[in-house]
Order: structure tokens, then C-alpha cells, then sequence
């Protein structure tokens, strides 16, 4: 299929674009590159530009004859969402009605979401199937949330089908090294504690009073391979599945910010010093997944669950691109 991946330069866009195109897709990215990287998109079809740029997203659905799109291209941060609204529902929203429109007019209908267990919120069972509710405790989660919402109505409406896919935590690096978490500034636990093992510098600790068995916030670590493959499972199914269908990609287990930093110190055999720092805004407590709808509906199982090859895989990029890309 002739894929449009919007934020292919990202981190888990990246992966997952190459990922489709191993699996004989033909995807073109479309990336800002205002929080993607040039180098991550290297020897791929790479249109630099934002995806809510209605001519420019015209051209290139008409000329590369678009047949679907994998939407990556949002802001992301849980913390800076709480203190940053226009960014998050301009970006996250605005455009996405934009490029909503721009398909609509030119007859595309199939559209892969990459959405997040941010639109939970505050655990009421754990695991979380996707029926649990939807109270997002940050704006970033409310707008995901909106954008699944609005895949419905678009399928009601004008008859697009869709996916969308509830990540848990992304962690880790392609297998060969070569792709890997780079942010900046970076503000994810995986790659911040990766960094304190090699400069010594203590990692933060966001919140140490929740009510979870050390008193750090717990979360679903899944590896960016795993969710890249879950997009060609769910590509595969799309159009005859229709409708628009959530899925969670988690591996269901739980761990928490010091078991990561303890998981962290076995695989890099590094001290990691750790400082004690206030709950970060809008983070909340524990998510976990249910990811039986996607294994039993897509036929995906994660192939690396295990959370110290996760990070093997992380502390090698790491030492690799100890400045990220480029470096
Ligand atoms: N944390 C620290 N120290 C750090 C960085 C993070 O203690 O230096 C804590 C956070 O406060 C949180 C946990 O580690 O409790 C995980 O934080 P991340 O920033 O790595 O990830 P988040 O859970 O905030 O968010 C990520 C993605 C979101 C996605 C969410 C779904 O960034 O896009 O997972 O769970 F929605």
C-alpha cells in the first residue's frame, strides 16, 4: 500500500516506517522535523513539511497516490501539555481536522491513528482493557482522545475506516542500533536514566507518594519494534475490518520508576544515582494494558516483552549516539 506516515522522522515513526516497508508497503514520510530527526528518515521518502498544511498535504496525497495514512505527527508531552494548551489542541487538533479534510476531498478513507493510554487517566482496574474509562488527567490524553472520537464520526459520516492504536510506554532501539528514543529536550524515564548511567548525573524521580508498592508511578514498557509491527497487523485487516477499532499494544506488566532504574543498573552495570523530585503534572499513577484485543483481533504478540532486553537494546543506541543523531 502507498502509505503516508506523518512524523516518520520521530521516534516511533521512524521505526515503524521502515518497519512497512520491510513489509512491502511503499510509505512516504511527511515531517516538520521540529521534534523529528533528518537522520531517522534516512534513505526513506522524506517530504519535510507539517502535516496540517492543507496544499502541501494535497500534493502529495494526489501525486503519490496516498491510499492511507499512519498519523505519528503530534506533540506528545503528558507534562508540558498540562501547561501548554494552544500548542496541544492546535497541533494535536486543529491540524488534524485540517488533514482530516484534505482526505476527505481527495476520496482517502483509511487512516491509522497512533494514540496513547494517556487517554485512560486514573486506573479503575488494572489491567486496562479498552473499555476501561476514558478521563484523560492531561490535555495531551484529552486531545488523543478527541482525535479517536472524531475517526468515529468520520466513519458515521463519510465512511472512513480506522485504527487506532493505544501505545503504553515506547522503550528501546531498533535491533542493528541504528534507530533509537532521541528528544530534545529529552523528558522520557528510559532514556534519562540511559543518560545518568553515562554521565553520573542523578536522574530524576518524579513523585515518590503514590500508592503503589515503592511510590513511584508505574507503566507498560513496550518495545518500539513490537509497536511498529503492530501497524502492519493492523494495516493488513483494515479495510475489511472498517469501521474505526482501538486497540491497546502493551506487554501487561507493570514496573515502576525504581524497578526501571533497578532493571537499568543490571544491564549497564552502572551505579545510576537517583534524586527524589515532586510528581510531575498530569502523570497518573499506573497504566497497564490488556493487550488481548490486538492479539486476538490482529494476530500481533510482541516478540521482546522481556523489560531488561528492552533496555539492552535502548543502552545500546545510547552508547552508539551518546548526542543523539548525527553524534
Ligand atoms: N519519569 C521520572 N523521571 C524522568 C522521566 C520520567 O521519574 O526523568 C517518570 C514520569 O514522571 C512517569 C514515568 O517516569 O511517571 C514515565 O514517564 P515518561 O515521560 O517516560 O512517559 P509518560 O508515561 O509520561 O508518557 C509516555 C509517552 C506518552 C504516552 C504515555 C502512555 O510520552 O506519549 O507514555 O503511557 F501517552
Amino acid at each position: 500500500m502507498r502509505l503516508l506516515v506523518t512524523g516518520g522522522a520521530g521516534y516511533i515513526g521512524a521505526v515503524t516506517a521502515r518497519r512497512l516497508r520491510e513489509a512491502g508497503h511503499a510509505p512516504i514520510i511527511l515531517d516538520d522535523l521540529s521534534a523529528g530527526h533528518r537522520e531517522a528518515a534516512a534513505g526513506m521518502d522524506l517530504a519535510v513539511g507539517n502535516f496540517g498544511d492543507r496544499a502541501l498535504l494535497a500534493d502529495l496525497v494526489v501525486s503519490k497516490k496516498i491510499e492511507v495514512v499512519v498519523h505519528f505527527a503530534v506533540s506528545s508531552l503528558v507534562g508540558e501539555s498540562v501547561l501548554d494548551l494552544g500548542k496541544y489542541y492546535c497541533n494535536n487538533l486543529e491540524r488534524f481536522l485540517a488533514l482530516l479534510d484534505v482526505l476527505r476531498e481527495r476520496g482517502v478513507t483509511r487512516f491509522v491513528l497512533s494514540s496513547t493510554a494517556a487517554v485512560y487517566g486514573e486506573p479503575v482496574v488494572i489491567p486496562m482493557d479498552e473499555e476501561h474509562p476514558t478521563r484523560p488527567t492531561n490535555p495531551y490524553g484529552e486531545t488523543k482522545l478527541a482525535l479517536e472520537k472524531t475517526l468515529r464520526w468520520y466513519h458515521a459520516a463519510y465512511g472512513f475506516s480506522s485504527v487506532s492504536l493505544r501505545y503504553f510506554n515506547a522503550a528501546g532501539a531498533t535491533s542493528d542500533g541504528a534507530l533509537g528514543e532521541v528528544h530534545d529536550p529529552e523528558t522520557h524515564l528510559v532514556p534519562n536514566v540511559l543518560r545518568a548511567a553515562q554521565t553520573g548525573e542523578p536522574v530524576p524521580v518524579f513523585g515518590t507518594d503514590y500508592a503503589t508498592h515503592d511510590g513511584t508511578a508505574v507503566r507498560d514498557y513496550i518495545h518500539v519494534e513490537d509497536l511498529a509491527d503492530a501497524h502492519v497487523h493492523a494495516l493488513e485487516g483494515l479495510e475489511e475490518r472498517g469501521g474505526a477499532s482501538v486497540f491497546n499494544l502493551g506487554n501487561g506488566a507493570g514496573f515502576s520508576v525504581l524497578q526501571v532504574i533497578e532493571a537499568a543498573r543490571r544491564v549497564t552495570g552502572k551505579p545510576i544515582p537517583i534524586r527524589k523530585a515532586p510528581r510531575r503534572p498530569g502523570d497518573p499513577e499506573t497504566l497497564v494494558a490488556s493487550a488481548a484485543r490486538a492479539r486476538n483481533e490482529l494476530g500481533w504478540t510482541p516478540r521482546c516483552p522481556d523489560l531488561e532486553e528492552i533496555l539492552e537494546t535502548a543502552w545500546r543506541f545510547a552508547r552508539a549516539h551518546p548526542r543523539g543523531y548525527g553524534a
